[in-house]
């Protein structure tokens, strides 16, 4: 039986039709809009989201067709505790991820999706991440009670009909169910951020490959094409189909020469990848240019001249407010400069918005992220620490004009970094790609506000994978080591840590830009062009083979960021040993003879 709330002449693909009856059934809304991505659209759901006081339009001139968003105090973070993966056996999920049996899962599901959305709207959301007809895309359909999710979507990903056109009769995307989970019954008020904080659920079916999210607005709770589709889910189809989808940014080196290198970074959530990803070379390497394709995530197939494809498969950035200024990212000022929404951070009197490091000196006054007055006296921050801004990935000065190219772009190096204050020099590569997995696998950092729990706290993540793998990370592991030896040219690998602290608590190096003279190593090493030596860690560059000019940086505090204890680091490798060993039947052997072999060159 048709229903009558249900357009279903929008689309052919039975598969779609159907699924999207059978939710409308479940979740019982007050009526359903497919979501079009048009500017109309933008402004019929923005303008509504004014009136229902969810959304504050900021000032035109200072912010043009921008929004701020005050979440509810307790939904501000993805919650990891609350994020399950229902593969059929235990196994599969491995030991770092939440399993939970799919049959009583999908049960308990159908509970809480009964009519809950009940007073609401039901937005149908067809989009594609990656380029649109790329053979590196997927397309999913987010059927979401959230206007909020849908006018982020728009700027983190291709929505709309042309999506539709793209999805023939019979051809595959992933359904992804999400609600805030708050039905709206007849008298009751609405709320500006509805949620259910009691009741989160983050789930994932990886063999179904489908996708459900309850009680959650925020971030990559709610946009699902972003963690769960482009990182768990995706992860499970690459594993299955010989590619690969990693927490990784994706930016262009280009030399003074002309010549171009891309090179991928993974780095734990907030540590550095949006400010990477759009870097702005230092004083004395004016000649070097930058360039963006994607700041969070990347997938990679092996392609064209025996090396790795890179896309990103989002449109967007979903990136970390506090700590972003004029100084330390002009790029993602730029690119939030308009057409944006931004999330928690605090409202100035002008009408703009303001978050802890923007500028030196904070406003005499604001509204903070919770909606109360604050002054800079005031005990608590006025943005939270996890505030982010959503803003179109076109709109920032440096994206590469390649950056939506179906082809991806070819991948020279890879890096990956951890939050390290202590006992890990600013960078080293790895002898080969089995020891440079080894590195990614063994990579740490110290907890941030992107995670709920204590800030500070060290733990291990792999690839900066952890919350995102959708299988078990043994077996993950495994695939990097295979991906390897698909490609002709695989991508070299390095290790970076930009966070070392002095005995004093301050940062050794000064990071940011400056990170563009690692960078230039790294890109040398891959063209033959830069020097190193070698040491038990790796190969490492000598005072001389980096580019200095332009920056004063003494040998000796160069000498104190890159040197290492040999006893520490052997001593640390038995913390690997504990994710190693809960992975045990699915390890791949190269790592542990890469920890045998970095053993003994760690010892006299
Ligand atoms: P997700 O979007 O959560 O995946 O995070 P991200 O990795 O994109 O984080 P982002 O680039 O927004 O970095 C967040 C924090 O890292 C900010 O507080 C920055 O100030 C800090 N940061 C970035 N680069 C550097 C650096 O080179 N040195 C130091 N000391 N801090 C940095
Ligand atoms: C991260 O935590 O790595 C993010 C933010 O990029 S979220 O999309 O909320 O996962
Ligand atoms: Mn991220």
């Amino acid at each position: 039986m048709a229903d009558p709330r249900f357009d279903s002449s929008k689309t052919k693909n039975q598969a779609l039709i159907k699924w999207i009856s059978k939710m409308i059934k479940m979740c019982n809304p007050k009526e359903v809009v497919w979501a079009d991505g048009t500017e109309e659209e933008w402004h019929r759901l923005t303008s509504m989201m004014v009136q229902q006081g969810t959304m504050i339009k900021l000032n035109e001139q200072k912010r043009p067709n921008s929004y701020l968003c005050r979440s509810d105090p307790r939904d501000v973070a993805r919650v990891e505790d609350r994020t399950f993966i229902c593969s059929y056996s235990e196994d599969d999920a491995g030991p770092t991820n939440n399993w939970h049996e799919p049959r009583s899962m999908r049960s308990k599901l159908r509970g809480l999706f009964k009519n809950c959305m009940v007073g609401r709207t039901l937005y149908i959301i067809p989009f594609s991440m990656g380029p649109i007809g790329s053979n590196i895309s997927h397309i999913g359909v987010q059927v979401t009670d959230s206007p909020y999710a849908v006018v982020n979507m728009k700027i983190m990903t291709r929505m709309g009909s042309k999506v539709l056109e793209q999805l023939g009769e019979k051809d595959f995307f992933v359904p992804c169910l999400h609600s805030v989970g708050m039905p709206l019954q007849e008298g009751t008020c609405d709320v500006p951020w509805p949620c259910n904080p009691e009741n989160r659920y983050i789930v994932h079916f990886p063999e179904d490959r489908t996708i459900v999210s309850f009680g959650s607005g925020y971030g990559g709770n709610a946009l699902l094409g972003k963690k769960c589709f482009a990182l768990r889910i995706a992860s499970c189809m690459a594993r299955d189909q010989g590619w690969m989808a990693e927490h990784m940014l994706i930016l262009g080196l280009e030399s003074p020469q002309k010549e171009k290198t891309y090179v991928c970074a993974a780095f734990p959530s907030a540590c550095g990848k949006t400010n990477f990803a759009m870097i702005i070379p230092p004083k004395g390497m004016e000649g070097w240019k930058i360039s963006t394709i994607g700041d969070d995530i990347a997938w990679l197939k092996p392609g064209k001249g025996g090396r790795m494809r890179a896309i990103n498969p989002e449109a967007g950035f979903f990136g970390v407010a506090p700590g972003t200024s004029k100084e330390t990212n002009p790029n993602a000022i730029e690119s939030c400069s308009k057409n944006s929404i931004f999330t928690n951070v605090a409202l100035t009197d002008e009408g703009d918005v303001w978050w802890e490091g923007m500028t030196e000196k904070p406003p005499a006054h604001l509204i903070d992220w919770k909606g109360n007055d604050w002054t800079p006296d005031s005990q608590t921050p006025a943005a939270h620490p996890n505030a982010r801004f959503t803003a179109p990935a076109s709109q920032c000065p440096t994206i590469d004009d390649a950056w939506e190219d179906p082809e991806g772009v070819p991948i020279h190096a890879m890096i990956f970094g951890g939050r390290r204050e202590k006992d890990v020099p600013l960078v080293y590569q790895s002898f080969n790609w089995s020891h440079g997995v080894y590195l990614g696998a063994t990579i740490s950092s110290e907890k941030t506000a992107a995670q709920e729990g204590a800030v500070g706290e060290l733990r291990r993540d792999p690839m900066a994978m952890l919350p995102f793998c959708g299988y078990n990370m043994g077996d993950y592991l495994r695939h990097w080591i295979i991906m390897g030896k698909r490609v002709e040219l695989a991508p070299r690998i390095f290790h970076v840590n930009w966070f070392r602290k002095n005995a004093e608590g301050h940062f050794i190096w000064p990071g940011f830009g400056q990170n563009m003279r690692v960078l230039q190593w790294i890109v040398g090493r891959c063209r033959g062009q830069s020097k190193s030596k070698e040491t038990a860690l790796g190969w490492m560059p000598k005072y001389e083979d980096i580019n200095w000019e332009g920056l004063d940086f003494s040998e000796e505090k160069f000498e104190e960021l890159m040197h290492f204890v040999p006893e520490k680091l052997r001593l640390q490798t038995l913390s690997h040993e504990e994710l190693f060993l809960s992975l045990f039947n699915h390890l791949p052997k190269e790592m542990i003879f890469e920890r045998e072999l970095l053993i003994c060159r760690l010892c006299k």
